[in-house]
């Protein structure tokens, strides 16, 4: 082993890795490739979940592997997490309809071990009681950088399903979004025409103003 080799364990077989590198660089060179699910190798499909442990004594934790680089002694064990099923978005939603869809909401127990797992940093638990209030426009915004890679799932022990409701209210609300536009916006077609039409600086502007009030402005 040489100074720039650290020697890691994937599943309880050790393997030399090159320092610095990503876990999955690491596999992929060891010819374990199959050993971890990997989509984008740029943390952001979700597919590479692993969770970690260390042999000093400090805590693991769950990783995103094409984006933890190895480290002498790290044990890594792939923890695929299955698709879940999806459940159709309601226009307009309120608290009701994702009590019906979702009767794991009320089972959280506050315990933070989906905001610790979140790779992405997303106030997990909170956003699970904003979701208790019924508070969605928040949600939607809390869920926005959510990669779907659902650890935040995979680590509640009471089956609550954070992500799955999150994707679920922002869902709910572009389809709200989309049914008030075709009710009240005469002008849809016109608006097309305008995105056809106009310059790309123009369009970008325009995105810019809708993402900001969520209204096309005549
Ligand atoms: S892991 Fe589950 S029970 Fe714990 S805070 Fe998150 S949603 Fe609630
Ligand atoms: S909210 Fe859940 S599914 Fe989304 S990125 Fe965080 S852990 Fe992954
Ligand atoms: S392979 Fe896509 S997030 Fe890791």
């Amino acid at each position: 082993m040489t100074d720039k080799t650290v020697e890691i364990k994937i599943s309880g077989k050790t393997i030399q890795a090159r320092a610095g590198e990503t876990l999955v660089h690491a596999l992929w060179a060891a010819g374990m490739a199959e050993s971890v699910k990997t989509g984008c190798a740029g943390g952001v499909c979700g597919a590479c979940t692993v969770t970690l442990r260390y042999s000093d004594g400090r805590t693991g934790g769950t990783e995103l592997a094409c984006m933890k680089p190895v480290e002498a002694g790290m044990e890594v064990f792939p923890c695929p997490v299955e698709a879940d099923v999806s459940v159709a978005p309601v226009a307009e939603p309120e608290l009701s309809h994702l009590q019906l869809a979702f009767p794991t909401l009320n089972r959280c127990t506050k315990c933070g071990s989906c905001t610790t797992a979140c790779p992405m940093s997303i106030p997990v638990m909170d956003s699970v009681l904003r979701m208790q209030k019924g508070e969605f426009q928040a949600v939607a915004e809390d869920f926005t950088t959510c990669i779907h890679c659902g650890l935040c799932r995979f680590v509640c022990e009471d089956k609550v399903k954070p992500h799955n409701m999150g994707l679920w209210i922002r869902r709910s609300l572009g389809m709200s979004q989309d049914i008030a536009i075709e009710k009240t916006d005469a002008n849809a077609e016109q608006e097309w025409q305008y995105l056809l039409d106009k310059d790309r600086a123009q369009r970008l502007q325009r995105a810019r103003q809708f993402r900001q009030s969520g209204r096309i402005e005549p």
